[in-house]
């Protein structure tokens, strides 16, 4: 029987190495404790508790009814079938409002949730955030692009990024985030050359979703994986169950596509 504690758990730098070495990070979601085991059995490298959980676990339109509540809930499950993955949890709707009420609940996905790092939405208008958190040794990324705590600001779940000016100031937001201290990028949904412009204008690793092939690691929301998400998966995802047959091969096969480069196909991109 293996030794649980010889396990070699995935850090910041780990992903840090990732980055320069080329390694694909491969990273899903998970709300649970069961699928959490899987995605970690598979050697996806970050788990994301993410807030996607409002619209596939709770049945909402939007993201944004998620409560501070329901993501210390389901990170500490998630928590408790990780042992090799980095576990990343999402701060709600208005919970990083301003540094201190980011602070206050970081710190509950930290210590009540067990998770390794937070993710929040927003350029460098989070930077004061950012900084406040990295002020206190928590782990942070920044999450670009499409931002679904601002969908009715932007009018709709839509491709960003694809004017001259939204671009510039894409750009200038990551390098504004690394700056103040943001550990990772997550990029949703922007054509593939500005996912790979960003991904080469920082030295921190950026996970894409909907960001094509040349980020350092690519996200999916597991629902849209396993083919369990109600209606149409977005034009980026693909579902792997189909051919897998059980939700171990399935995941496992999207891990291999995603290390070896076959995950996202152009099928997948935008320009
Ligand atoms: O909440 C979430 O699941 C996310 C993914 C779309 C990356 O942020």
């Amino acid at each position: 029987m293996s030794d649980p504690s010889s396990v070699q758990a995935v850090t910041l730098r780990t992903l840090r190495d990732y980055k320069r070495s080329g390694r694909p990070i491969v990273s899903l979601t998970a709300y649970d404790a069961s699928f959490a085991a899987r995605l970690d059995e598979a050697g996806v490298d970050v788990v994301l508790v993410g807030d996607s959980l409002g619209m596939v676990v709770q049945g909402h339109a939007t993201t944004l009814p998620v409560r501070m509540d329901d993501m210390v809930y389901h990170t500490a499950a998630v928590a408790r079938g990780c042992r090799r993955a980095l576990l990343m949890a999402d701060l709600p709707f208005l919970s990083y409002a301003d540094p201190a009420r980011a602070i206050t609940n970081a710190g509950r996905l930290m210590a009540e949730g067990g998770a390794a790092m937070v993710k929040l939405e927003g350029g460098r208008a989070q930077a004061e955030v950012v900084s406040a958190l990295a002020g206190q040794g928590i782990p942070v990324c920044a999450h670009l692009g499409l931002r679904p705590q601002s969908v009715h600001k932007a009018g709709g779940f839509r491709v960003q990024g694809r004017e001259h000016g939204a671009r510039q100031q894409m750009l200038a937001d990551a390098v504004a985030l690394e700056e103040a201290g943001a550990d990772m990028l997550l990029v949703e949904c922007v054509p593939a050359d500005l996912g790979a412009e960003i991904t080469r204008s920082v030295s921190v690793p950026v996970i894409g979703i909907g960001a094509g092939p040349d980020c350092d690691g690519q996200i999916l929301v597991l629902y849209d994986v396993l083919g369990i998400t109600p209606g149409r998966i977005p034009r980026f995802a693909r579902e792997f169950m189909t051919g897998a047959g059980t939700v171990p091969a399935a995941i496992a096969a999207y891990a291999a596509a995603v290390r070896e480069r076959r995950f996202p196909g152009p099928e997948h991109q935008f320009s």
